[in-house]
């Protein structure tokens, strides 16, 4: 059996999975802080501890000892900071920080031709601006750097010893030369970074290293176990749905979101924010647009209105559109289609009448809005998919897959096992990594269990126009 730690953003989760079944998991949840306006941040020993506890959960269910090979898969473009003592610096600096702004456009001012070569323009979200920033507002931290892994890297770190990623994490770098697949000298150079503080770049199914004595100790894991570069986590999510071949698309519905299509040529399209980026496996890209919020904003309201989830939504389908008011998500920026690190969240339309109810509904609206304007941003490719999947917790729902069928006029397809995504997918890569899976199998789908037509939603269509013309005011107010 094969075991996939995902180092999500709001939880680590695992996953133990024969070739075609899952056979355990296991979710310990981790929190974010935000010590400054629009700072996010995790300690990377609580990434280790949290897989540790999970890992305990795990071993109820099945004997880790029996664990073949390890896949690993995380929040994408963290910056882990570490000394030459291989210790955290300082808290990891997250995907969805915005506080790099002022670095980015001095990157792009100094590298025009950046977007064509890391697939992407420059964005604070990303791990280079960030170290750029280090040197400016934290020197006695970047002054002890030594290396810089992504999240999951470190968790790898930790269980093995090595200091090792895998293409699809450096991809999200911006420091990655997307066609060579090898770190790019100009750009590592130009955000102050030393060539040999970046690890070895591995594809997702080679083994990085092996579980020390110490980690077996820590975990229960077996000492030797073989531990695979694994994939960020849309990689990941990618290799759990078989969206390893051009054509193949999906959306995920987590803390962020993605629309996702996988190609066997790299396609830059740095202007609509469509982010190229390398894939984990060889001679496979990616492109997808991606959006800070996600389904989050269906958590974050539930919080305020002391409701979980799948009430917000359920109060959410009570009412029809009419008098509801529009919600811009944007409660951390927006990457694709806006890349507006400064934008932030806020309700048009409140009335007297406005109930909980049409709150609710105009925060799951929105989602699938956010999902309308990614589509509009890849153009016409879009168009030749002949259907979507989704992933993520927020595909639980049939009433936002459906509103997300409609806007982007696509069919979309929940698959099996939907909600542990990247999980499964890394630990697809560790049994490719073992021999058991090939690349063929890995471009296997997993049996769809239900499919949403679009509808035609005109009414629908009439309010994806106010919510579009809305952040074009509020960005002239920002
Ligand atoms: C992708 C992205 C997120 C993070 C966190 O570009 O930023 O998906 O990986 O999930």
């Amino acid at each position: 059996m094969y075991l996939g730690i995902d180092i999500g953003t709001s939880a680590v989760k695992l996953v133990c999975a024969d070739t075609d079944r899952i056979l355990a998991t296991s979710s310990i949840g981790i929190k974010t802080s935000s010590p400054q306006p629009g700072w996010s941040e995790q300690h990377p020993d609580l990434w280790w501890q949290a897989t540790r506890d999970a890992l305990g959960h795990l071993s109820g269910q099945i004997s880790l000892s029996e664990v073949k090979a390890i896949g690993l898969s995380g929040q994408m473009h963290g910056a882990v900071l570490l000394n030459r003592y291989l210790r955290p610096i300082r808290p990891a600096i997250l995907w969805n920080d915005s506080r790099a702004a002022q670095e980015c456009d001095e990157l792009r001012s100094a590298l025009p031709q950046i977007g064509q070569i890391a697939g992407v323009l420059p964005l604070p979200g990303f791990t280079a601006p960030k170290i750029a920033w280090l040197k400016q507002h934290e020197p006695r931290y970047y002054a002890q750097l030594a290396h810089i892994l992504l999240p999951k890297d470190y968790v790898g770190l930790r269980l093995h010893g090595e200091l090792g990623t895998d293409t699809s994490d450096a991809a999200g770098t911006l420091w990655l030369d997307q066609v060579s697949r090898d770190w790019h000298a100009g750009i590592v150079e130009a955000t102050d970074v030393a060539g040999d503080w970046l690890p070895q770049i591995f594809d997702g199914h080679n083994c990085v290293g092996a579980v020390t004595t110490q980690a077996a100790t820590e975990t229960g894991l077996k000492p030797g176990t073989p531990v695979v570069a694994g994939g960020g986590d849309a990689a990941t999510g990618a290799v759990s749905l078989g969206a390893t071949e051009t054509g193949r698309g999906f959306i995920s519905l987590g803390t962020s979101g993605q629309l996702f299509v996988a190609d066997q040529a790299y396609k830059p399209n740095p202007e609509r924010y469509v982010h190229a980026f390398a894939h984990t496996l060889p001679d496979r890209w990616y492109q997808m647009a991606a959006m800070l919020n996600g389904a989050r904003p269906i958590s974050w309201i539930g919080g305020q209105l002391g409701l979980s989830a799948a009430e917000v939504v359920a109060l959410a389908e009570t009412v029809n559109g009419d008098r509801v008011p529009i919600f811009l998500p944007y409660l951390t920026g927006e990457r694709s289609p806006h890349g507006d690190p400064h934008i932030r969240a806020c309700f048009f339309g409140l009335e007297d009448s406005t109930t909980r109810a049409d709150i609710c509904r105009s925060v799951v609206e929105a989602i699938a809005f956010c999902f309308a304007d990614a589509a509009q941003s890849f153009g016409d490719s879009i168009k030749e998919l002949p259907e979507l999947a989704a992933i993520g917790g927020g595909s639980k729902s049939d009433f936002l897959l459906d509103m997300i069928a409609s806007v982007t006029g696509k069919p979309i397809v929940r698959s099996e096992d939907a909600d542990s995504g990247p999980a499964c997918g890394a630990a697809r890569l560790a049994a490719c990594g073992d021999g058991a899976l090939s690349m063929t199998d890995l471009a296997l789908r997993p049996s769809a269990v239900k499919m949403f037509e679009p509808s035609d939603l005109s009414e629908m269509f009439e309010r994806l126009l106010r919510f579009r013309r809305l952040y074009s005011a509020v960005r002239a107010v920002n």
